[in-house]
């Protein structure tokens, strides 16, 4: 048996055995124990306490005087897997170009599907394995990653094998998410049915025979797909078992929110627009709205989630990266917490909440992760030695996390 004994830890972060989402006033609970230590046995977290009832022993011992041990961040929306990065765009947005005006010029989405398309799966294995070891390095220790840069049958199914393959060789927890309906290709803007059939009748079917995907999402808005054809995606991905988690209200309200509840999706993610009609859906469903704010921040958007409302309002929020080359080339969860801080106005313990267990419920791990608790998966990090648990979030430029841990073993 392997143990590891982390002694002296100034404050053990997020020690909480309940797993149901923290909602409203209760984000602003963030329960810890000021020094403190940790034990772990094999994969898992075996004890915790105050130090002076520490009488484990272990193979290996850490001194964490000083220092913070957090739960690994649970980033449940990304999209790792990309074939190449786009800064042409970033620098044709400094130029003036809006990011739906290069969507719809046939860049966006669809720059990344060609490449995408034009590269080996073992090439996209390669990439996405790098960028897989920097955000374990960031401190994330489960992470949901899309398909949606395929687009074609042969490629939408060519990504999710790069995620089964990187679900099979890492320590981190990884949900596969299948985002056929991500962008309409060209050749289909005038027969946009055709291409729905081909993700409902052809991709579907397939990735469900192989088991490929745990959730189906869609990106409803404008310049993507309508709240008519997320709804008969939902539909159809429900039929073989796939629950929703939905791309919506990034830059339009068009009723997104409300079909996505109707039809019990796990998650409605982005929210940058967002009425008051739709923040009372959300109060009485189980969907969890899934905030990313360094895609408004990368596209320099003067709208961000209304966080503060919906926390007032009693709904818990989840926050994660949307790592993906067009709008958030970053897969930094310390840094969304900075932004969730500064942009959002969330504090430093509803950031943590967000992105730590209600992180953990929007990719159903929470009964492995998302918190310090006795039996559940010992995926966690040390931090350099730090004030308080707020100097995270605003010591924005500087890399905190010292040494991250994933089942059990040091990274
Ligand atoms: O979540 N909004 C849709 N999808 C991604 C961006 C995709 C891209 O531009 O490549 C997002 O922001
Ligand atoms: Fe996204």
């Amino acid at each position: 048996m392997s143990s590891l004994l982390i002694r002296n830890i100034k404050k053990l972060v997020q020690v909480r055995s309940d797993n149901s989402i923290v909602k409203g006033a209760d984000m602003q609970h963030l329960p810890c124990i000021e020094n403190a230590f940790l034990l772990i046995e094999n994969e898992r977290i075996a004890d915790f306490g105050e130090m002076e009832h520490c009488s484990s022993r272990a193979e290996k011992t850490i001194d964490a005087e000083g220092k913070m041990v957090f739960p690994s961040f649970c980033d449940s929306h990304s999209h790792l897997v990309f074939a190449a990065s786009r800064e042409g765009e970033f620098v044709d947005r400094i130029n003036g170009l809006s990011y739906e005006e290069i969507s719809a010029r046939g860049g966006g989405i669809l720059n990344s599907a060609r490449k995408l398309q034009a590269t080996s799966e073992e090439k996209l294995f390669k990439q996405a394995w790098e960028r897989l070891q920097e955000v374990i390095s960031y401190g994330t220790g489960a992470i949901e990653i899309k398909s949606g840069y395929g687009l074609t049958f042969e490629s939408e199914l060519k990504m999710l094998r790069v995620i089964r393959k990187l679900k099979e060789k890492s320590s981190a927890e990884i949900k596969a998410t299948f985002l056929g309906a991500h962008s309409i290709p060209m050749e289909y803007r005038s027969n946009r049915g055709e291409y729905m059939r081909i993700v409902l009748e052809e991709m579907l079917p397939q990735i469900a025979e192989e088991g490929l995907a745990d959730y189906i999402d869609v990106f409803c808005e404008k310049v993507a797909f309508s709240v008519r054809e997320t709804e008969q995606i939902m539909e159809a991905g429900a039929k073989y078992g796939l629950p929703a988690k939905i791309h919506t209200n990034q830059f339009y309200s068009l009723g997104g929110i409300e079909a996505a509840v109707n039809h019990g999706a796990k998650s409605v993610d982005h929210l940058e627009v967002v009425t008051d009609k739709e923040i009372q859906v959300l109060k009485n469903s189980n969907t969890i709205p899934c905030l990313l704010p360094t895609a408004p921040f990368f596209l320099n958007q003067n709208h961000f989630p209304p966080a503060r409302k919906m926390i007032t309002e009693g709904l818990g929020v989840a926050l994660a990266t949307d790592f993906n080359p067009g709008t958030t080339p970053s897969g930094k969860m310390p840094f969304v917490l900075s932004l969730a801080c500064i942009n959002l106005r969330m504090t430093p313990e509803e950031a943590i909440n967000a992105a730590t267990i209600n992180g953990a419920i929007a990719m159903d791990v929470e009964n492995e992760m998302g918190s310090i608790a006795k039996g559940k998966l010992a995926n966690a990090f040390i931090s350099k030695p730090m004030s308080s648990i707020a100097y995270l979030p605003y010591a924005f430029g500087s890399d905190l996390v010292e040494q991250v841990i994933l089942r059990g073993e040091v990274q």
